[in-house]
């Protein structure tokens, strides 16, 4: 029996990767999260494409798209983000990259890169794919479409906790602007921006647990 196709979509830290991450675990699918390519190559520009401005070079980044491999691999039970065979699972979460990264994925020439790509992964089916655009551009047939939001002081609370616990510094206040301006961003985009699919089930989890969403979305799940 083919396995469901499922898109993820939301604002930021409403808990799309992680539920996704518990979800696959429990139905044996795989899970891509797909923001960690743009931070991928946000992690790439500021490492290798830094004008004498000291901001990226956007046309030196797309002219370098060819010594960029980024790439999926297990470790323990998930699959995380390596770039030309380095671990940079933890390196892309920090403020820097955060607050470059929504410039990076609005470019046109960004999006195009990363697309066939994404829709490779999720043909053979088996997929729980979260991002911004995944139900609208990427995977506009999956089976299944749920879109997350959270009030912003929510939002900031879990932020602020998961960065915590990856050991990187921050403060509340920095965790809560970047959350505003990276979804105006990537609503107020061009190409591909952050909005719900028509289909799409919403899910506002302000008052949920992780544990409770979970339970929402595989409620929807049954019926595969
Ligand atoms: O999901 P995460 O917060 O790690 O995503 C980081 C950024 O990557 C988002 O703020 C957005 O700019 C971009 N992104 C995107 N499309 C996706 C996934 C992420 O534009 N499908």
């Amino acid at each position: 029996m083919r396995k469901p196709v499922i898109a993820i979509d939301g604002y930021s830290s409403t808990g799309k990767s992680s539920i996704s991450k518990i979800i696959a675990q429990k139905l044996g699918l795989v899970h891509l999260d797909t923001g960690a390519l743009y931070r991928g190559i946000t992690y790439f520009a500021l490492n290798n494409c830094i004008g004498a401005d000291g901001e990226i070079n956007l046309s030196e980044l797309f002219n370098r798209f060819n010594e960029i491999e980024l790439e999926f691999k297990p470790v323990d039970t998930e699959l995380v983000m390596f770039l030309n065979g380095e671990d940079i699972s933890t390196a892309i979460r920090t403020n820097e990259i955060s607050q470059n990264v929504s410039l990076i994925a609005s470019q046109k020439e960004v999006r195009d890169f990363l697309l066939d790509a994404q829709r490779e992964m999720a043909e053979k089916g088996g997929v729980i794919m979260d991002g911004r655009d995944i139900g609208t551009v990427i995977l506009p047939n999956a089976d299944f479409k749920f879109f997350l939001t959270a009030s912003v002081d929510e939002r900031t609370k879990r932020r602020f906790l998961e960065l915590k616990s990856l050991g990187i510094e921050t403060d509340e206040n920095t965790v809560r602007e970047n959350l505003i301006s990276r979804d105006k961003t990537d609503s107020e985009r061009e190409v591909a921006p952050l909005k719900k699919a028509e289909n799409a089930i919403l899910i506002d989890n302000s008052d949920f647990t992780k544990h409770e969403t979970i339970d929402i979305i595989l409620s929807y799940l049954k019926e595969f």
